[in-house]
């Protein structure tokens, strides 16, 4: 099917069109991940919620579903973080200033940003999972007052994968944001933490019983942080987890992307816990 002929999607035919877009800044945050931002060509952005996902099209190579991590309130340049695994997140991550791309959604449900007002929030990401966890920061520092104590705890393999650590320095420098690091592997120069995200809950200060936690990372590491929190008294309800499945249509029509009873590009990327953990637990086995 070509990516660019409309389907009949009652009410919405447009869902499967991509758009053009530009590419106007390439950082390289990791030896293997790089952050890109994205201008359209028609001038109109992207209006999205924390944890929304696009389909980005490099031409002639492929489409890959890939989160929004950028700041919601700029809609004018999308953001997104990219670690180069296969043929098109190799692409992306080569993309050069100028070049041309498509770039169809947002789609998915995000996080329940709304839901953590008045609450403790807890932020827990592995590796590449702090990039659909960036705009909640962003959106949460924008209007910090409505929450109550928020925390980011953040693992990667080695210092050298920390994404965005000129922020991680910022964010760690507010008083009004606890923040703790970890790796799985230190080198010379790192006098911080090492070991497993799940090592750094106890640090951080949060109320069980008026908490909301938002996990994103490789499954095992969402599956032991949620363990560790329903252990310590936070309602599966209150723990959210963004899952990543194939996709190709990302509109809920292919089934591609079906996990139990949920299609993960529709009703997800974001799901409760409770509604998903005795699946991932299966998926274990
Ligand atoms: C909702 C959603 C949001 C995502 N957000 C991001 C993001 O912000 N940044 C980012 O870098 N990636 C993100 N991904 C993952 C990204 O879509 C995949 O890495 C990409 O599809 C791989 O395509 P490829 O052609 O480069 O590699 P392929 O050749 O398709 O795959 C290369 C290798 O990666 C594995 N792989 C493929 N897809 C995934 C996946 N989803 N998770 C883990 N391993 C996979 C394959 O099994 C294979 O071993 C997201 C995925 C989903 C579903
Ligand atoms: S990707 Fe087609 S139903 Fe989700």
């Amino acid at each position: 099917m070509s990516l660019v002929t409309p389907i009949t999607t009652p009410g919405r035919p447009e869902a499967m069109l991509p758009r053009p877009f530009r590419v106007v800044s390439q950082h390289r945050e990791t030896p293997d991940t790089s952050t890109l931002e994205f201008e359209p060509e028609n001038g109109h952005g992207l209006s999205f919620t924390p944890g929304q996902f696009t389909m980005l099209y490099v031409f002639g190579i492929g489409e890959v579903p890939i989160s929004i991590s950028g700041d919601p309130h700029r809609p004018g340049v999308l953001v997104h973080t990219v670690r180069s695994v296969g043929a098109v997140t190799k692409a992306i991550v080569g993309l050069g200033v100028g070049e041309r791309v498509g770039i169809r959604g947002p789609y998915g449900m995000g996080w329940p940003v709304g839901a953590a007002e008045g609450k403790d929030l807890v932020i827990a990401a592995g590796g590449i999972g702090l990039a659909p966890l960036r705009p909640v920061i962003y959106d949460v520092l924008a209007r910090r007052d409505r929450f109550a104590a928020v925390s980011l705890i953040y693992g990667s393999r080695s210092p050298a994968d920390l994404l965005y650590p000129e922020e991680l320095r910022e964010w760690r420098s507010r008083f009004d944001l606890e923040v703790e690091v970890t790796v799985d592997r230190s080198d010379d120069g790192w006098l911080g933490d090492v070991g497993v995200v799940t090592g750094l809950l106890p640090r951080v200060p949060y109320d069980p019983a008026h908490a909301v936690a938002m996990l994103c990372g490789p499954e095992i590491m969402m599956k032991v942080v949620a363990r560790e929190l329903t252990h310590r008294g936070v309602s599966p309800h209150a723990i959210h987890v963004s899952l990543e499945r194939n996709m190709k249509c990302a509109i809920g029509i292919c089934g591609h992307c079906q996990f139990g009873a949920d299609f993960i590009c529709r009703d997800g990327p974001v799901l409760p816990y409770e509604r998903v953990a005795e699946k991932l637990r299966v998926d274990e086995l």
